[in-house]
């Protein structure tokens, strides 16, 4: 099993919508896949299910932030018992062998260090003693036997770098990190390596066992304008430049293609299980895929 978290600070550069392309992608493979939605916006549970659906996980508290209230021991809502299987998406899977599941979000993680019982002092800072439990909190939790008919585990996290984005850098085998090929996203994948250095560095202050290691990153760019099969010049600049960082970066281009991806989530199915999906938009998201699965091989 696998844990693939997908990361950006930055908010609509595509990470929701990569992790259910990749998601269903890797399913559509034969791949059994989780996934898990640790975005208060819950864009990820709203792509699979209904409005309606998403709200009735809430108010019977069956989302990650129940998870999160629980308390430590004897944890009154474990992650397993929150897994669910949009039933949209496995129709499309029937004959392929694999499946999709997903734990869904709501809106009321955004401080998730409030919500966990006896995490914070008075002063709303994060006790020291519960500086490693709390940051191994998912990875302690997918350790469980019940994620280990999982192949791969992809973990969708809001655009900040907070505590939940932290508990999955934590748990994760690798980062996907979707960024645009522009100025303030080449920033932004800068700021984001600085900010998983320091995490790193902290974790290991703390003790943390087994130590943390600097999450390997690798960045796929979407939302590329393309010309012909090349990003237009002025992108092209930008993915040199990241790659010049020495930084892992898909060979695959994701384009800029509003009528692919606009609808994409309202029938519940991502776009790579779309119908209708022009065969170059489909490539790109397969051409996703096939690195991810080629990445996740040599880890
Ligand atoms: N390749 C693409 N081309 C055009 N629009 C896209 C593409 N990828 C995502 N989008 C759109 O951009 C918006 C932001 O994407 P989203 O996946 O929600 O980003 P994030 O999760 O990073 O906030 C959404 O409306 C989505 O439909
Ligand atoms: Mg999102």
């Amino acid at each position: 099993m696998k844990i693939v978290a997908v990361v950006n600070n930055k908010g609509g550069v595509g990470k929701t919508t990569v992790t259910a392309n990749l998601g269903a992608g890797l399913a559509a493979r034969g791949l059994n896949v989780l996934l898990i939605d640790l975005d208060a916006q819950a864009s990820l549970t709203k792509s699979f299910f209904t409005v309606q659906e998403t709200q009735d996980f809430v108010l019977a508290k069956r989302t990650i932030g129940a998870w999160l209230q629980s308390s430590d021991r004897g944890r009154a809502q474990t992650l397993a018992d929150l897994i669910l299987s949009p039933q949209r998406c496995n129709a499309l899977l029937k004959n392929t062998g694999g499946r999709l599941d997903l734990v869904p979000s709501d809106p009321f993680i955004v401080d998730a260090e409030v919500l966990v019982p006896g995490a914070v002092d008075q002063t709303g800072h994060i006790k020291a003693a519960k500086f490693v439990p709390l940051h191994r909190r998912l990875a302690d939790d997918l350790a469980d036997p019940a994620f280990s008919k999982y192949d791969v585990i992809l973990v969708d996290c809001a655009p900040a770098f907070a505590l939940t984005t932290k508990m999955a850098s934590v748990a994760s085998d690798m980062m996907v990190m979707p960024a645009r090929a522009d100025f303030l996203s080449t920033e932004a994948i800068q700021d984001m390596g600085r900010r998983l250095l320091d995490l790193t560095k902290e974790y290991n202050k703390h003790q943390g066992e087994p130590p943390m290691r600097m999450p390997r990153v690798k960045v796929l760019f979407t939302m590329v304008q393309m010309r012909g099969n090349q990003p237009i010049e002025v992108q092209a600049q930008f993915i040199n430049e990241v790659t010049a960082l020495g930084v892992k970066v898909f060979g695959t281009l994701v384009r800029d293609r509003s009528s692919a991806y606009a609808a994409s989530g309202r029938h519940g199915v991502p776009t790579i299980l779309a119908t209708g999906v022009p065969p170059e938009i489909r490539g790109d998201l397969h051409g996703c895929v096939d690195e991810l699965l080629q990445t996740l091989e040599r880890l």
